[in-house]
């Protein structure tokens, strides 16, 4: 391959190779034409869009193909920093591209999240992520995905969390439409249990949605990305010094537009009761309007949930309506009063859908009713099972592909 190309466009065009996507002679004409830009003055196309501007690959491919070679590279990276062995990526959200690993030291499995470069390019918030990782690390709770490191594989920073083996909410919802009653109440009674201790310990979570409640297989939710630095200054946010909004404003509480600063636990009574919200209904908030309109909508301090929630009950709606007010004034002011509401409409404390007596969270008696699961969760657990056997197959066959990938390039 081509002596000027770069390490990158090398792994790049010999995975593309491998792969079968071009022969060796279109990928060194395309390293040509990119020298050739260059030498031009034109720097602004990268490989990726070469290929996809010369018919060789479609978007599609260049983005499964980078993904792969990013894995490669943050392969070596993570051997070297702790051992870890990189399984599969998972997913990828705001905040970076999440992996199943493994640490044989240990003999567990691991989750992985690579950040992504531009948020940790200055050094203040490198500390600052490392702070939050800190924080994080030291709680122990059962519906808290615990941290168990933060650092530096290569010139990239990464979190090692718990492995949960289970599904986020909003993959449940996409899939079920809406939960009944009594598990949604469940769920969101273990989630203000987490939000209270984690409270209790001066950490807010400030992005609290249904992707960052994981289902575990025996039907537990747990907090994700808690502690997780978010975008700019101290306090909230999902806006960039510039302005410009990342993330999904729906999720927002109003005061992460209109005051990131004056952000505190009451955003995250906000993200659970939508939450609860979107379980409920199977609708997002602000469901049918534009970003801009719901940004508007924010600031002008309307409500993200509809006057009227077909099918809850009175006093569900009501608690709804107050955990998500558009202004925290009119929240209830902490999770304690939250988990109250909650216990008050599945009946006495302690009984149902285990929201637990005082403090529940670290009592393993309590814990045992917590985890009783309701058929619906069943069935949802089933769901993630017969999928899970899809990916078993899809997984198995990726793997051996980048064991083949792996060998060849170790070979050469
Ligand atoms: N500890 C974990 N164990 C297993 N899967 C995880 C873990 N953390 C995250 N995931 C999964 O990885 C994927 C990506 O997660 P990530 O947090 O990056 O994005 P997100 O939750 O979709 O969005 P956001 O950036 O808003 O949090 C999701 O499917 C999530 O459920
Ligand atoms: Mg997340």
């Amino acid at each position: 391959m081509s002596a000027a190309a770069t390490g990158e466009e090398k792994l790049f065009g010999q995975i593309v190779v491998k792969n079968r996507l071009a022969t060796a002679e279109q990928v060194e004409r395309v390293f040509q034409q990119m020298r050739d830009m260059e030498r031009g003055g034109v720097s602004m196309v990268s490989l990726g869009e070469m290929f996809v501007m010369e018919g060789i690959l479609t978007q599609k491919q260049v983005d499964a193909v980078e993904d792969l070679r990013r894995m490669l590279v943050r392969s070596r990276a993570a051997k070297e920093v702790g051992g870890y062995v990189l399984k599969r990526k998972i997913g990828e959200g705001g905040m970076g591209q999440v992996y199943e690993a493994y640490q044989p030291a240990l003999d567990r499995k691991v989750a992985i999240k690579v950040l992504p470069r531009e948020l940790v390019e200055d050094a203040a918030m490198v500390r600052r992520f490392e702070r939050e990782a800190q924080a994080a690390a030291s709680l122990n709770h059962e519906n808290i995905i615990p941290v168990y490191a933060f650092g530096r594989m290569g010139d990239e920073y990464y979190l090692v969390m718990e492995y949960v083996d289970g599904q986020n909410l909003e993959e449940i919802l996409e899939k079920k439409g809406r939960i009944s009653e009594r598990t949604a109440l469940k769920i969101a009674g273990q989630i203000a249990r987490a939000l209270k201790y984690a409270h209790s310990r001066g950490l807010t979570h400030r992005d609290l949605k249904p992707n960052n409640v994981m289902i575990t297989r025996d039907g537990r939710a747990k907090l994700a990305d808690l502690g997780l630095a978010k975008r700019l200054d101290g306090a909230a946010g999902h806006i960039t010094q510039t302005g410009v909004i990342v993330g999904t404003p729906a999720f927002m509480a109003p005061e992460q537009i209109t005051n990131p600063k004056g952000v505190d636990l009451r955003t995250d009574i906000y993200g659970l009761g939508v939450t609860l919200y979107c379980m409920l209904t199977g609708l997002t908030p602000f469901e049918t309007r534009t970003t801009m309109e719901v940004v508007h909508d924010l600031v002008a301090g309307k409500s993200p949930i509809p006057d009227k929630m077909d099918g809850l009950s009175p006093p569900l709606q009501a608690i709804i309506r107050r955990m998500t007010a558009p202004d925290p004034a009119d929240r209830y002011p902490d999770s304690d009063s939250v988990l109250e509401a909650i216990q008050r409409l599945q009946g006495a404390p302690g009984k149902g859908a285990g929201t637990g007596a005082a403090g529940a969270g670290e009592t393993p008696s309590g814990e045992a009713r917590l985890l009783e699961t309701g058929p619906l969760l069943r069935n949802l657990v089933g769901t993630a099972w017969q999928k899970r056997k899809g990916w078993v197959i899809a997984g198995t066959a990726g793997l051996l592909a980048l064991i083949a990938v792996v060998v060849w390039l170790l070979a050469r």
